[in-house]
């Protein structure tokens, strides 16, 4: 269905999600598969319910490939709740960790961290307004630490990793927040990944946690019962009520990831899509990217033409003519285009186009 009321919405999160998704919520929305409830009714405990949160796990697994060694956690209180919950659980042995700075995420990260052990920041790119990821040696380090942290994707500086850190044999636990699904990650990489939901994954509400199962069980004792990923693991996140229409949203974004070809056939849209935005920004006269070329993020794109009531114009224009939330986070200024797997190619395509009449009515061509 075309809805003429539909503008571009380059929110960083929570952000576009697919129309065919949305137009299936409304299908269904007041009666879920004959059930005669609507599925914001179901119980967390109904038939048609496990159906959703099985499926839901089913098709990530298969999506993301994710080992049978790994749980696969629905769970709420947002990503930030994972920095606290990741040290909480995973402080086991040594009550010591490494992080790596890479940006306002990553910052809040290590604060929570530092409250339950040892907490060694091994690498930082704050010297230079994080726009690029810093290089470390592990070898540096002995193998007395309980994780590794990193944010492979930083949402508000527009970065991404451009490789996946080997470890000596410990675990590397990562916050995909901003780039899960985004393309193919080796999950057996990781022994912990976490990510809300409001971006890629469906709408707000929902975390998800994948976790290696030997990371499982070895929580500190100050641990309480709802943070702990025993208790979630052991009642297959349902020891309390989760965000149940979360999980169904999310399923329906999972079918049409695979309606799409999968990850595969995602991540070639995404480069597409950051292609042709980055290729436009590095030819422009008037705007640029602060970020260094090799960690300039696919999903996350800041933006400025360096002249702060300029931006000001820009966006107010944009905003004007239906592309939205164009306006960088509020602690770093500028412009940010958050161009996440359901903003379509056409609304890249547009933003440029727009960008560029803007810069030839600016600089008088
Ligand atoms: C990389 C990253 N980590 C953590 C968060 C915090 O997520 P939440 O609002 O779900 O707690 C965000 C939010 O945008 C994010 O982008």
């Amino acid at each position: 269905m075309i809805y003429v009321s539909r503008v571009f919405n380059f929110s960083a999160g929570p952000s576009t999600l697919p129309l065919p998704v949305l137009d299936k919520v409304k299908e269904e929305l007041i009666n879920y598969n004959n059930s005669g409830m609507s599925v914001l009714e179901l119980s967390h405990r109904s038939f048609e319910f496990e159906e959703i949160i099985n499926g839901c796990e089913m098709l990530l697994r298969d999506i993301m490939n994710i080992p049978s060694n790994y749980r696969v956690l629905f769970l709420q209180g947002g990503a930030s709740s994972q920095f606290s919950m990741v040290p909480l659980n995973l402080f086991s042995t040594y009550k010591r960790a490494l992080y790596v700075d890479t940006g306002t995420w990553s910052d809040k990260a290590i604060s929570e961290a530092k409250k339950y052990g040892n907490v060694e920041i091994i690498a930082s790119s704050k010297d230079k307004k994080y726009n690029y990821i810093p290089r470390f040696d592990l070898n540096n380090y002995d193998s007395n630490v309980d994780y590794l942290h990193i944010t492979t994707n930083n949402t508000i500086e527009g970065t991404v990793y451009d490789y996946i850190p080997e470890t000596n044999g410990f675990p590397l636990v990562a916050d995909m927040s901003s780039d899960i699904l985004s393309k193919q990650y080796d999950v057996s990489k990781f022994g912990l990944i976490y990510a809300g939901a409001q971006k890629n994954l469906g709408p707000a509400g929902l975390t998800v946690v994948i976790i290696k199962e030997e990371l499982i069980g070895n929580e500190l004792e100050i641990c309480p019962t709802m943070l702990s990923y025993k208790t979630h693991s052991k009642a297959n996140s349902l020891y309390n009520t989760p965000p149940t229409f979360s999980i169904y949203v999310t399923k329906l974004v999972l079918e049409w990831i695979n309606s799409l070809g999968g990850i595969s056939e995602i991540e070639k849209m995404n480069i597409k899509k950051a292609n042709n935005f980055y290729s436009y920004l590095d030819n422009s006269n008037l705007f640029s990217s602060p970020i260094q070329k090799e960690f300039r993020s696919l999903m996350n794109m800041p933006f400025t033409t360096e002249n702060e009531d300029m931006d000001k114009e820009f966006l107010s224009l944009a905003n004007n003519l239906g592309f939205k939330n164009l306006e960088g986070h509020r602690s770093v200024g500028g412009l940010r285009a958050s161009i996440y797997n359901a903003m379509p190619i056409e609304g890249v395509n547009d933003l440029i186009q727009l960008m560029s009449d803007f810069e030839n009515k600016t600089l008088g061509r």
